[in-house]
């Protein structure tokens, strides 16, 4: 049996280790090339309980480096590609936009680019490039209504601005050059691996070690929360059984106001750290809220569901359980991912 070649980027993040981890267990007649720059947000600890596996490699390559990816297509007979390897932090793209261009939008053409001229020479029959995006490019909804695949892009931050651009990019080299592409755009996700710079596993973190926690303007942002790993179980079934040309929206159904969702999270952390549920409110602390920030993101997923069967599998409930728990007995993973550039990072963040 021949068997494919499915390069995965950004493998070593907090999704695309999820996603490895699916397809490197559950698919034996595939080899799984990890591609990953292995940036602050890049961790081989994600992926510590399959990195021995027969059908499983991890290649460190940069996604803006055209030449590195033209090889990397040559060398391992690419046959399919989801691309999640991105600069994924809205904050951080207020202070670096430039970072967050070149590796969105210059990194996902220099992979179209190489997926391009590699399938030009084998025939584009049974390839595909899956690029997995956000429904940020959607921009900001008032308090009713849901974005669907017909909702007109609408960024507001650099980073939303350049995943924007980027499936624009994986657009065009459909229309323009016939390259067999997908496009997902998926809510916020939760869970296990997470850099704790994004809002649950921060805060997780913080309630644990009485640590002020940092609430945007008033707190009543709302966004729409799916567990991580049914949002691998979507990218399964869409790369498998969707069809090239087509985006799918993926979401929860799950809402929440900011201060909701973080009232949740104390009482979970408490009682699970033996305190008095709500003893950590005291920590929660008003601070000037993002620039730009988008009031309300809600997904409508009923195509996945209508044509591709999918719906989320876990209740939020028990995928908020299941995240504080992993966060307080993952303390180890947790000390490796924030031993770097994060001290650093935080001070900058949250000093003022
Ligand atoms: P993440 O920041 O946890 O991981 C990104 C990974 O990409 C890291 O492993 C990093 O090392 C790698 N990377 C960054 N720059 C690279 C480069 N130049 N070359 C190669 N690798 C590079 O991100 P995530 O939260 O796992 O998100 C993955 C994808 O899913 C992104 O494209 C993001 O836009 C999208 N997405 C995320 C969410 C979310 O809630 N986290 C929601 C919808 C869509
Ligand atoms: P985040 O996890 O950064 O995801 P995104 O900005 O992509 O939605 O933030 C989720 C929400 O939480 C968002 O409305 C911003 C807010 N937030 C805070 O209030 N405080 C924080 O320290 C962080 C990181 C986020």
């Amino acid at each position: 049996m021949i068997k494919k070649n499915i390069l995965i980027t950004g493998g070593a993040g907090f999704i695309g280790s999820h996603v490895v981890r699916l397809f490197v267990n559950r698919y034996p007649e595939y080899n799984i090339i990890n591609l990953d720059k292995l940036t602050y947000a890049g961790n081989l600890a994600n992926l510590r309980d399959i990195e021995n596996s027969p059908n499983y490699t991890f290649v460190k390559a940069d996604i803006c480096d055209f030449p590195e990816m033209q090889s990397i297509f040559g060398k391992y007979s690419i046959d399919g590609v989801i691309h999640l390897a991105a600069e994924s932090h809205v904050d951080r793209s207020i202070r670096d936009p430039f970072l967050f261009a070149r590796t969105n939008v210059i990194g996902t053409l220099s992979l179209l680019q190489a997926a391009k001229s590699a399938w030009e020479k084998t025939g584009v029959c049974d390839r595909l490039f899956y690029h997995i995006s956000t429904d940020e490019v959607y921009g900001s909804l008032g308090s009713e209504g849901f974005f669907t695949e017909e909702t007109s892009y609408d960024p507001h931050s650099p980073y939303s601005a350049s995943k924007a651009s980027s499936d624009h990019f994986v657009r065009a080299f459909h229309d323009t050059y016939g390259l067999p592409a997908i496009i997902s755009n998926c809510s916020n996700n939760y869970g296990p691996y997470q850099f704790p710079e994004k809002l649950i596993p921060l805060f997780i973190n913080n309630i644990r070690n009485g640590r002020p926690l940092p609430v945007y303007g008033k707190g009543e942002n709302v966004r729409d929360w799916l567990y991580v790993i049914d949002h691998a179980r979507a990218i399964d079934v869409i790369f498998h059984r969707g069809t090239p040309g087509e985006t799918y929206n993926i979401g929860g159904f799950n809402e929440w106001k900011n201060i909701d969702l973080i009232k949740v999270m104390i009482r979970v952390t408490d009682r699970l750290l033996g305190r008095s549920e709500g003893e950590s409110e005291k920590l929660i602390t008003y601070v000037t809220d993002r620039a730009g920030h988008d009031l309300r993101y809600a997904i409508d997923s009923g195509k996945l569901k209508r044509e591709l069967a999918w719906e989320p599998s876990l209740q939020f409930e028990e995928g908020i359980e299941n995240t504080v728990r992993w966060y307080l007995d993952n303390q180890e993973w947790l000390d490796s991912v924030t031993s770097g550039e994060y001290q650093e990072y935080y001070e900058k963040m949250y000093s003022a």
